[in-house]
């Protein structure tokens, strides 16, 4: 197993280009199924998640050719009806977009439960709630989701009944051949859900989103399309945590500033020192931070995915502060791993209350993707050498970790196997 060592203590300085978005990236990849003839998406992120989905479709007989380091051309115009890879699918939750895009095309999708990061249940009734009112009969069956209709699909009005960013995609793509219009209410308005809007509208579908209510009018074909990834939120805001950890300064390169105001205005809060243009962010933090008190919530507010990062930056920030968890209620395994590095973390339900704390390098364990860089993060701004295990879990989400922290004067290093 790979694992991460890293001495920790330097302020980290410099500037990276911030990558592409895994969680758009992963829905993009697979509407390709839907669209007919050669599709190049540019700025796709190397990142594990990223390379399982191609996976996912060559073995289905897409054609996936490897156009440079960003690019990949896809087409999937003689993909089987049948879905493979069934180990691969249980391991991810972007698999569940083969529910949408597999009814949309072939009018059934049969496909293991998706699997996706350690935080608890990950319920998919959203979803299911949706293709059933669109017509569509779902089962769940010895953890497999079968979904079949005989008719086809009908355009109605969805009102989903909690905001949930799997089920506003899987509705959208499960839509876009249906005759007539598809309301869809209760939206999740995240970044990756807009980009995916903008690929399928490249691609000649008719989506217009207005606040919380996607319009989805269907179209008999879609076409292939050249088109590039928006740049990476969470990725460019973990960063900012390591930076205002450590206490440094970095320049964010191809980020979309827009996406990252909600916690740049925090971190200004915080009294970090924030200048934007629309496609950088100059972001120094000279002195221990003070504390904040957040909720995460969906976009535009606090993000879940930045939760455990910022909750290690808090213990390093001059007053603390309390995280509570408005998304995923269980997604607080990181804690007891931060506590062995001496971290003073109180829980409550639903809550964390981080005091400032001191703390020591060890060795700690990933337990998921955001997970493990709040871990990254602790680890960069202690003195020590502290080894973090579970490494598989980081590379689903960042990537080219270890040089994008080297570049900043991280002291890192990936150990391979047993060493
Ligand atoms: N939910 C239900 N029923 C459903 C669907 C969702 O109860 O049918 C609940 C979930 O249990 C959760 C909340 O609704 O409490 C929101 O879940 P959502 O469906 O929005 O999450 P997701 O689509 O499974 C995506 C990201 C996650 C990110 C969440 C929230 C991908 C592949 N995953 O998950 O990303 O945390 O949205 O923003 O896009 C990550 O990147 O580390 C990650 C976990």
């Amino acid at each position: 197993m790979e694992k991460l060592t890293i001495e920790g203590g330097g302020a980290l300085k410099g500037e990276i280009n911030v990558s592409g978005m895994k969680n758009s990236a992963l829905p993009i990849i697979f509407a390709t199924i839907l669209l007919k003839g050669d599709s190049v998406i540019k700025n796709i992120p190397l990142v594990s998640d990223v390379l399982n989905s191609l996976e996912i479709l060559r073995e289905m007989g897409a054609k996936i050719t490897v156009l440079d380091s960003h690019s990949v051309l896809i087409n999937t115009d003689n993909i089987s009806s049948e879905i493979k890879a069934h180990a691969l699918i249980s391991k991810m939750r972007a698999s569940s977009y083969l529910m949408g895009t597999m009814l949309a095309r072939f009018g059934h999708a049969e496909l293991p439960m998706p699997g996706g990061c350690n935080f608890g249940v990950r319920p998919i009734e959203q979803h299911l709630k949706g293709f059933s009112l669109l017509g569509a009969v779902c089962n769940e069956e010895n953890d497999f989701v079968l979904i079949s209709t005989k008719n086809p699909l009908k355009s109605t009005k969805i009102t989903l009944d909690k905001i949930s960013v799997g089920a506003t995609i899987n509705i959208v793509l499960a839509s876009l051949f249906i005759e007539g219009v598809t309301v869809i209410e209760n939206v999740a308005v995240e970044p990756h859900v807009d980009d995916l809007i903008h690929f399928l509208n490249s691609a000649g579908a008719k989506i217009i989103r207005y606040g919380r209510r996607i319009f989805c009018e269907g179209v008999k074909q879609l076409h292939g399309v050249e088109y590039e990834i928006y740049p990476d939120m969470i990725e460019a805001l973990t960063y900012l945590t390591y930076v205002g950890a450590t206490g440094g300064e970095i320049v964010l390169k191809n980020t979309n500033t827009a996406h990252l105001s909600y916690v740049l205005d925090i971190f200004s809060k915080m009294g970090a020192d924030v200048g934007i243009t629309e496609r950088e962010v100059k972001f120094r933090a000279y002195r221990a931070l003070d504390g904040a008190n957040v909720t995460t919530a969906p976009y535009p507010l606090f993000p879940t995915d930045l939760h455990p990062q910022f909750a290690s930056l808090l213990c390093f920030s001059k007053n603390g502060g309390i995280i509570k968890e408005g998304i995923f209620p269980t997604r607080f395994a990181y804690v007891g791993e931060l506590q062995k590095m001496g971290a003073c973390m109180k829980q409550g339900n639903g809550y964390i209350e981080v005091l400032p704390s001191k703390l020591h390098s060890a060795t700690v364990n990933a337990t998921d993707l955001r997970a493990g860089a709040a871990l990254i993060c602790a680890a960069l701004a202690t003195h020590g050498v502290s080894t973090i295990n579970n490494v598989n879990y980081i590379v689903r989400g960042y990537e080219d970790l270890t040089n994008k922290i080297s570049s900043l004067g991280g002291k890192i290093k990936l150990l391979k196997g047993e060493q």
